[in-house]
């Protein structure tokens, strides 16, 4: 059977340090993407002693993500990571154990759940116009990323927790601050062949356990008043009104989660909602930017939905956001948040012809295919129309298999229904009733992977229309 199998090569590297002498461990992902040419869409890395199978073949990535639970596991050094900080949820879970969470949350995530939360998720938006109209009265360049960032923590702590949390109206010392502090952390140490902070914590490593600790209390805080809340209301066990009850009711009724796990899920879905969601619209904002006449169609689109209004207020328009849920999917195609999956193989698994070793470690990378000709038309251009049905003609080539945003299979993202309404909301919202320009110039806007793939700091002018 070995003899059919294809080998892998890849990038030469040093003998202790491998490759990493040759990449910036926050741009890992256009590394990977940059050796491809050389190395085929499956090659091997190495991150000092760890080697890497790097995949962008999105067929192989497809299977590999649909067969999970039983084939494919999240990488084993990621849930030592996340645990070793208390965070024990869903994203982390496996086998039986995963199948509670991800039932239990994906409830809390639905579509009943979310329209439940839509006035409260309306609320937020007010808030977050009246502060973009403060900029443009004050006429002041404005860095949006931070307010998107306030905005999804709002969002999915109302959702999650039953709770207004008005960080977008704060200064200073909000969870968003503490939040900002994990992801980088994170993957650092995920990505880090040695756990340097075991023997000796730096300056940035006090700084995140101070913030985990902060998030920790306010959630402490949160399950508490949730418990009280269930105790005054006992209709609450049969009808939870946010995630926090449904995962308290399931942790006491079927005896399924410990104190733990409840806090490690209620971490989960802040870490998982807020850097997401902010960094995908503020994406779509540095692109849309650069396309003025792009602009004037999602202002058309907001204003026949819209009508009167500042922002949609009626959860059944939604849907009528054609036009904007195509300038989204295709920021998300150019410039997709998780570019990186992180996996490795239960048992030995064979794909198309290439044998996974139980254990070896697998990072897959989806953006390579999605921008390539070979997948869609014209790849590296942002032309939001080869979304629109009428104008496929224009962009022959669009395979969906290879645009993996929100990823695939049975762990594919449940937060994407929510995701991709707070977006439209937000869109909408801005491009209804104001233009935008960038300050900073578009090739000082870099890419930085921190867990998430985020936009370095950039400035835009906001006017009215
Ligand atoms: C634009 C925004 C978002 C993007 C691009 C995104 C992307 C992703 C991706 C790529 C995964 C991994 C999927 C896989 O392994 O196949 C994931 C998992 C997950 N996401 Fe999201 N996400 C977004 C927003 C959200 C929101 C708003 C929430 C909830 C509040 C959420 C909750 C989760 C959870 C709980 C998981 C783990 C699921 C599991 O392992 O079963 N995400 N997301």
């Amino acid at each position: 059977m070995s003899s059919t199998l294809k080998k892998t090569s890849g990038p030469k590297g040093l003998p202790i340090l491998g490759n990493l002498h040759q990449i910036k461990i926050d741009q890992l992902h256009q590394y990977v993407e940059n050796w491809v040419e050389e190395h085929g869409e499956v090659y091997q890395i190495k991150l000092g002693p760890t080697k890497f199978t790097v995949i962008t073949n999105p067929e192989i990535i497809q299977k590999v993500l649909k067969a999970r639970p039983d084939d494919f596991l999240r990488l084993q050094k990621m849930d030592k990571v996340l645990r070793a900080e208390g965070v024990h949820g869903v994203f982390n879970a496996e086998g039986e154990d995963w199948k509670v969470h991800r039932r239990i949350i994906a409830k809390g995530l639905d579509v009943k759940h979310q329209q439940q939360f839509f006035p409260s998720i309306i609320k937020t938006l007010e808030r977050f116009h009246l502060k973009i109209e403060g900029y443009c009265e004050r006429n002041e360049n404005y860095c949006i990323q931070n307010d998107l960032l306030r905005f999804t923590v709002d969002v999915t702590s109302s959702l999650v927790f039953g709770e207004e949390m008005n960080t977008l109206e704060q200064e200073g010392g909000v969870i968003q601050e503490h939040m900002e502090k994990l992801f980088p952390m994170i993957f650092k140490r995920i990505n880090s062949p040695f756990q340097f902070h075991k023997i000796y914590k730096t300056k940035k490593d006090k700084e995140f356990d101070a913030a985990l600790l902060e998030v920790d209390k306010l959630i402490n805080q949160f399950i508490k008043i949730g418990r009280e809340r269930i105790d005054a209301n006992p209709n609450l066990k049969v009808e939870p009104e946010n995630l926090l009850e449904s995962i308290i009711v399931a942790a006491e009724e079927e005896n399924v989660f410990s104190d733990k796990e409840i806090k490690g899920n209620l971490l989960t879905l802040l870490m998982a909602g807020e850097d997401t969601t902010a960094h995908s619209v503020a994406w779509a904002i540095y692109l849309l930017a650069q396309y003025p006449e792009i602009q004037e169609l999602l202002h058309k689109e907001a204003t026949s939905v819209i009508e009167n209004s500042n922002f949609l207020t009626e959860y059944s328009k939604i849907t009528e956001l054609a036009y904007t849920e195509a300038v989204i999917n295709e920021s998300m195609r150019l410039k997709p948040v998780a570019p990186l999956l992180l996996m490795e193989p239960a048992k030995d698994v064979t794909i198309n012809n290439y044998l996974f070793k139980k254990g070896e470690k697998l990072m897959m990378n989806s953006r390579y295919a999605a921008v390539h000709n070979d997948h869609f038309t014209d790849g590296n251009t942002f032309k939001p129309e080869r979304w629109m049905r009428k104008m496929e003609h224009k962009c022959p080539m669009h395979n969906l298999d290879a645009y993996l945003p929100f990823g695939s299979g049975p762990r594919f993202c449940p937060g994407k229904n929510l995701a991709m309404l707070e977006m439209k909301l937000i869109l909408s919202m801005i491009f209804k009733n104001y233009k935008i320009e960038l300050i900073t110039k578009p090739s000082e806007v870099t890419e930085i992977m921190a867990f998430t793939m985020m936009a370095s700091n950039f400035e835009i002018k906001i006017s009215k229309r």
